[in-house]
């Protein structure tokens, strides 16, 4: 009888969980959307392949997080009552980009680019990153073909160089970080100090002032060498701790033999009456 209830139970169990795998699986794909446009061929399917070659695929930002619309239904999924933006006027991009990267919209907005772009359009966000295949940001976007359509390569550079030596020295102490992760030293606080520092470098690219970036730079600098004083403390520490380990071991080991040599030399039988 109880195995009966048993076998009913788990039997429902299964239907159910298979039953919402299949749903979810299902809603994966039933972005109509890619569904439509990846069959329509030419211009209009290209950005279905471009994009699922970026990092907006990869971090789950679909058609609809940038162009608006329902991607659940085909009747409704370019209506303006679904909330359909269609393509963006070069003049409207950095506002379309900008409703997710706020701060670097505003940074960017202030600097030469966005005051020469709100008249003439560009340079843009896809100017530099690129529309539908964006790809994880690096220095390597600052290069002399990107950044000498318009202008003499001479404050890019001066920005490049800045920036190198931080994201350098950025990238050692977060594998110092990972070395140590592994003892039982809390290396939380740390990480968060780097991300943080991290990001307030990155957000002044936008910004184009190499004395801004260079002041910045100065702050961000500080707190690094203080990330690295507290990972030489931390390294000093793991090696004390190492230290005390193999003395307690060694301890141990020498007090078990001598133990034995006394059970092995006194305690006989035969030895009782020689002391
Ligand atoms: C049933 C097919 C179908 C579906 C579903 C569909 N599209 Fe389209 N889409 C088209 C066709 C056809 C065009 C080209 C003709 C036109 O502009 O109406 C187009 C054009 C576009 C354009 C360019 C508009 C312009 O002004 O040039 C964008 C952007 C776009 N679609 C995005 C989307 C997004 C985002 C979704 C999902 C929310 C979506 N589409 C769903 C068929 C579809
Ligand atoms: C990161 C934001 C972003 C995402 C995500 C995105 N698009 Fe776009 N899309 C744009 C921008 C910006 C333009 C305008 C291109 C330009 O002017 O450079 C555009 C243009 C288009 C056009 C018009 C192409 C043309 O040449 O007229 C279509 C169609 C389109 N997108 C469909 C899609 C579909 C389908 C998806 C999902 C697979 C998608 N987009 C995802 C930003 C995006
Ligand atoms: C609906 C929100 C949304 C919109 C709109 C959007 N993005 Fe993104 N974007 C994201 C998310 C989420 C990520 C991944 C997390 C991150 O790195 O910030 C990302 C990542 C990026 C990255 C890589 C960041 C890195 O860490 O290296 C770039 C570059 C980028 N987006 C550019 C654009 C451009 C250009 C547009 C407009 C054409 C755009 N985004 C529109 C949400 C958005
Ligand atoms: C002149 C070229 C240029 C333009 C215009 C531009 N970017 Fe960038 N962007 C870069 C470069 C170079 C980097 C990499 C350096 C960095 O991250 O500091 C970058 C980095 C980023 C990142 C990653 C930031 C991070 O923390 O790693 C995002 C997101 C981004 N840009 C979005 C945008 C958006 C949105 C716009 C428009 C409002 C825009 N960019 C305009 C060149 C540009
Ligand atoms: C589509 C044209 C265009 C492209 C591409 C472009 N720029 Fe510019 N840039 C301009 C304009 C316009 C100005 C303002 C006038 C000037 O200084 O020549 C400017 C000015 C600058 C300035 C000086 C800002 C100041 O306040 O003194 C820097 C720095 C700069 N750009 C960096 C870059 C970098 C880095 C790249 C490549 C990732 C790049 N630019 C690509 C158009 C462009």
């Amino acid at each position: 009888m109880r195995l009966k209830i048993v076998l009913i139970l788990f039997l429902i169990l299964s239907i159910n969980t298979k039953q919402a795998f299949a749903q979810q699986k299902e809603g994966r794909t039933e972005n109509v959307c890619i569904q439509c446009h990846s069959q329509l061929g030419g211009k209009f399917a290209e950005p279905v392949e471009q994009w699922g070659k970026s990092i907006h695929k990869e971090m789950g930002n679909n058609c609809e997080g940038c162009h608006g619309g329902d991607p659940a239904d085909m009747g409704r999924a370019m209506t303006k009552e679904s909330g359909f933006l269609g393509k963006p006027k070069l003049l409207e991009i950095p506002d379309f980009c900008g409703k997710c990267h706020i701060g670097i919209k505003e940074n960017y907005s202030k600097s030469a680019h966005g005051i020469f772009a709100a008249k003439t359009g560009a340079p843009n966000c896809v100017t530099c990153h690129g529309n539908h295949e964006v790809k994880k940001a690096s220095l390597e976007l600052i290069n002399e073909k990107n950044c000498t359509r318009c202008h003499t390569y001479d404050k890019p550079q001066k920005i490049k160089q800045a920036l190198v030596s931080t994201d350098k020295e950025i990238a050692r102490l977060s594998a110092l970080i990972k070395d140590v992760k592994g003892s039982s030293i809390d290396t939380k606080r740390l990480e968060e100090k780097l991300f943080a520092s991290r990001n307030a470098i990155h957000q002044v690219t936008h910004v184009l002032s190499v004395d801004k970036i260079n002041a910045i730079k100065a702050t961000t600098d500080k707190e690094l060498s203080a990330v690295d004083k507290s990972l030489k403390a931390i390294e000093k520490e793991i090696t004390k701790r190492k230290r005390i380990a193999i003395g307690v071991s060694l301890f141990c080991f020498f007090a078990a033999a001598v133990i034995i040599l006394y059970r092995k030399t006194f305690l006989k039988p035969e030895n009782w009456f020689k002391v």
